[in-house]
């Protein structure tokens, strides 16, 4: 599909609902890819949906979006903190990025302060749950009208 938004998620992001949900919520990636395909499908996108707890397949997966995709929403998970590899996946594209997280991760442990994602996105959104996604498809769609 020549509109396809792609949404990727990183680490641990596969065992949403049960893994702290005290932070994350109740909410499965599965529900947030429902809800996600329900939203792209609202204004007339197309969505490409994935989640890997490797980096490389990350790597791979945002030069894929850079060929295919028209916007890009990353949940890097813990590889916002840590991930060269994808900061420089990131920097060689073209279509808008937005950096998206569940939790404020601004208001948590210092290690969760810096983002490599940040300064190669377009925008960021945190810190609203699941909605987080919601806001993100909202957000990239605007910056593609
Ligand atoms: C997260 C925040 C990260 O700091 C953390 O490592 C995650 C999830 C979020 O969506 O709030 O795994 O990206």
């Amino acid at each position: 599909m020549a509109n396809t938004i792609y949404i990727l998620n990183g680490p641990n992001l596969n065992l949403l609902g049960e893994r702290e949900p005290e932070i994350y919520g109740a909410a499965t990636l599965d529900d947030i890819k429902l809800a996600c395909a329900a939203r792209c499908e609202s204004r007339g996108y197309g969505m490409s949906f994935h989640q890997s707890n490797i980096e490389g397949e990350i790597v791979g997966q945002i030069q894929e979006a850079g060929r295919k995709g028209v916007a890009l929403l990353i949940n890097a998970a813990a590889y916002t903190h840590t991930s060269v590899a994808i900061y420089d996946a990131l920097k060689t594209l073209t279509i808008p990025v937005i950096e998206v997280h569940i939790s404020q991760p601004a208001a948590r442990e210092a290690f969760r302060q810096t983002s490599f994602i940040a300064p190669v996105a377009t925008g960021s959104i945190s810190g609203f749950g699941t909605n987080s996604y919601l806001l993100a498809i909202d957000a990239a769609i605007d910056t593609l009208l």
